[in-house]
């Protein structure tokens, strides 16, 4: 193993039944850095981290994380990795302090030191002011929060997150971000998983699950740059929806989303259709305010992935 991959997949699989949920996965994370593993519903995200955290068998391949083999060491693993599942189990009935409180003293016997570190991670998540809040009562932000608090409280050195953003508001995602910064800036290797595209860019490398295979790896920058065949343009126009009817339908585009207030189109080449798609709408009562050649981001590219129906 490479000294400096805390975690390495070899051709890790699982099959359930005939389901091949995870397929033949291949990719290593470097220490210290933020691994964003994305995929849509089902792509086998949480069968890959249940495995990495040894608590699943691989049907076949396996790995190390921190330097313990997968399959045959997985009590190893448990020692040196945090894990903050989908549906992470926190008492509803109990305070913001008494969780971690709980947390703490099970996983730490040094009763001096639980303290202290329940009052560290308490900090960290800044929930200081709210630890006599009953869990019941936290908003989705603060749950998820109180959850990461309780899943660090033994300073693990690889954590996992599966979709620790889902459901919750842009504030409590960015808070949230905010605190992985700051756990990998202690050195903490990061392996979150999500479904949100515009998160990808925060990562230093990223993974996109597809059908259980691992379709594109890379920085984010290089996955813009290497994976995108095509040319992205946007047009703000009015009415959106008739444009987008309209250039469905369009023989030279080869895609159309709505992204917010703007329509991306997918085209083999951009600039000559500048002047030409202006006109088709303009000619068709389409008031046309901006048309432009972008970069593609990261949705645009696996957006375009998933058309293409691997
Ligand atoms: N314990 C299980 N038994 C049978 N099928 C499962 C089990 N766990 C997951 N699956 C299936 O494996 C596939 C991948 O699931 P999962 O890893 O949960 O995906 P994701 O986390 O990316 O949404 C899905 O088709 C899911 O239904
Ligand atoms: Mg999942």
């Amino acid at each position: 193993m490479n000294e400096d991959n805390t975690i390495e997949v070899v051709d890790l699989t699982k099959k359930f039944g005939d389901l091949v949920a995870v397929d033949h996965l291949n990719l290593t994370v470097k220490k210290g850095e933020i691994f964003g593993f994305l995929g849509p519903n089902g792509a086998g995200k949480s069968t890959t981290i249940r495995m990495l955290c040894g608590i699943l068998a691989p049907t076949s391949g396996g790995g190390s994380v921190g330097g313990y083999d997968v399959v045959k060491e997985p009590e190893g693993i448990k020692k040196v990795i945090g894990y903050m599942s989908q549906q992470f189990g926190l008492y509803s009935d109990l305070t913001i302090e008494e969780n971690i409180d709980f947390y703490s003293r099970l996983y730490l016997t040094d009763r001096k030191e639980a303290r202290n570190m329940r009052e560290e991670v308490i900090r960290l998540v800044e929930l200081e002011r709210y630890r006599h809040f009953q869990a019941a009562h936290l908003s989705g932000g603060w749950k998820q929060r109180l959850a990461l608090a309780c899943s660090i409280v033994h300073k693990p050195s690889i954590l996992f997150l599966d979709e620790p953003t889902a459901g919750i508001d842009p504030v409590s995602r960015r808070t949230l971000w905010d605190i992985l910064y700051d756990l990998a800036s202690k050195e903490i290797t990061l392996f979150v998983t999500t479904h949100y595209m515009e998160e990808a860019e925060r990562c230093n490398h990223i993974g996109f699950i597809w059908k259980g295979k691992l379709v594109a790896y890379g920085t984010p920058t290089a996955i813009r740059k290497d994976l995108m065949e095509n040319e992205i343009m946007t047009i703000r126009c009015r009415p959106l929806q008739a444009a987008f009817g309209l250039l469905k339908q369009h023989p030279q585009i080869l895609d159309v989303n709505i992204y917010g207030d703007e329509l991306h189109l997918v085209v083999e080449k951009a600039d000559p259709l500048i002047h030409a798609l202006s006109e088709y709408l303009q000619g068709k009562g389409i008031t046309v305010d901006k048309i432009e050649k972008i970069e593609p981001s990261i949705e645009d590219v696996f957006v375009a992935m998933s058309r293409e129906d691997k």
